[in-house]
């Protein structure tokens, strides 16, 4: 018998939820459509239950979830009674460390029918991929603050570039960059975003390792470089220059979140924290927050979740099904008014219905 695929559920809080029933369902539905077992565990973690308990999440928790399950598929993480920083250090930030989930894969499509604010812009120039460093660079929280409160306040904050998580992400880069090419969804071009003038350390250390790499084992990829600002700049002014962009950490974060507004919005954007190791446990999850103004309310857009699913199985051995959720959400797009919460013409529960019905 085929292993059961096992699936960690941590809903979160605010709308995670909310979000998470609605790919539950769906992912009910394509197990029974392409005939493969699962098992959902839910996990409680979050800022209900730090506030209640204090406690976020431990080393036996962490454990667990990565010596049983294959990925986990995570709601949102942030509540309104929570210090700012708190859960997204304690539980979100944890876990991409702890499990060592050092590729950010963020995807940024524009699915048909939905409303892209950049002017002459449709669905085949708005498609491109974003692999982020997720574990390096100024997320390593290595600095400190010197004579705090006092007039002679120092503090600082480092930017950390290994050779060595340096070349896992830009390999994966690349890998990516080849099977896209090879199965006619990208044209084998390659883009570092830096910031290699001013940076010139770190910016140093990743161009040095991408044209070394590139030129010994990707000599079918183009490579390409674009400072961070100039990305910004053709995100908004030709999209379509783009097939696969490899980007540290930190303007990682930056550029996904004008990826997700240039594809329709944190609605409909997803992203999964992969490590692609032998055995490596994945989380993923919609790129937006929380939304406590919308909690409860059955109005937000559950595809961004439903998009993460599809990613979750499309990386966990089961890819016909993960593509076959992503173009049920392709069927399901034009009949929505908008991405937005409260703005879609149909509830939460029913864009879940809806994408099941496409299925
Ligand atoms: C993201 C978020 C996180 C990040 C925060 C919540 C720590 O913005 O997933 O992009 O900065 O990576
Ligand atoms: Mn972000």
């Amino acid at each position: 018998m085929p292993k059961k695929l096992q699936i960690a559920v941590l809903p979160g809080d605010g709308t995670g939820p909310e979000v998470v029933r609605e790919a539950l369902k769906v992912l009910e539905a394509v197990a029974r459509l392409e005939g493969f077992s699962y098992e959902a565990e839910s996990f409680d973690f979050g800022g209900d239950r730090f506030l209640k308990s204090g406690y976020i999440i431990d080393d036996a928790d962490i454990e667990q979830l990565r010596s049983n399950f294959d990925a986990i598929l995570l709601g949102a993480v942030g509540h309104p009674d929570v210090k700012p920083g708190i859960l997204e250090k304690g539980l979100l930030l944890r876990l991409r460390f702890a499990l060592d989930q050092y590729i950010n894969l963020r995807p940024v499509k524009l699915y048909p029918g939905v409303d892209c604010p950049l002017k002459d812009k449709g669905p085949d120039d708005v498609n491109f991929d974003v692999i982020r460093e997720n574990t390096e660079d100024l997320y390593c929280g290595n600095g400190g603050i010197l004579r705090k409160d006092t007039p002679n306040e120092v503090s600082t904050q480092e930017m950390i570039a290994t050779r060595f998580g340096v070349e896992r992400c830009l390999r994966y880069a690349f890998e990516f960059c080849r099977r896209k090419k090879a199965e006619g969804t990208g044209r084998g071009h390659l883009t570092l975003v830096h910031k290699t003038n001013v940076l010139t350390y770190c910016g140093d250390t990743w161009f040095r390792a991408f044209e070394q790499i590139g030129q010994a084992d990707y000599p079918d990829i183009e490579r390409d470089y674009n400072h961070i600002d100039a990305a910004c700049m053709w995100f908004v002014k030709n999209p379509e220059y783009y097939d696969t962009i490899v980007v540290p950490n930190m303007f990682g974060d930056i550029i996904t979140d004008l990826g997700a507004m240039i594809q329709g919005g944190m609605g409909i954007a997803a992203g999964g924290n992969i490590n692609p190791d032998p055995g490596g446990t994945s989380m993923y999850e919609p790129i937006g927050g929380s939304a406590p103004k919308y909690t409860g309310k059955n109005v937000i857009n559950p595809l961004a979740t439903i998009a993460a699913l599809a990613m979750l199985l499309q990386n966990s051995g089961q890819r016909s099904a993960g593509d076959r959720v992503e173009q049920a959400i392709r069927a399901t797009t034009p009949r929505l008014k908008s991405m937005a919460a409260g703005r879609m013409g149909h509830s939460t529960s029913e864009v879940g219905d809806m994408v099941v019905g496409a299925l």
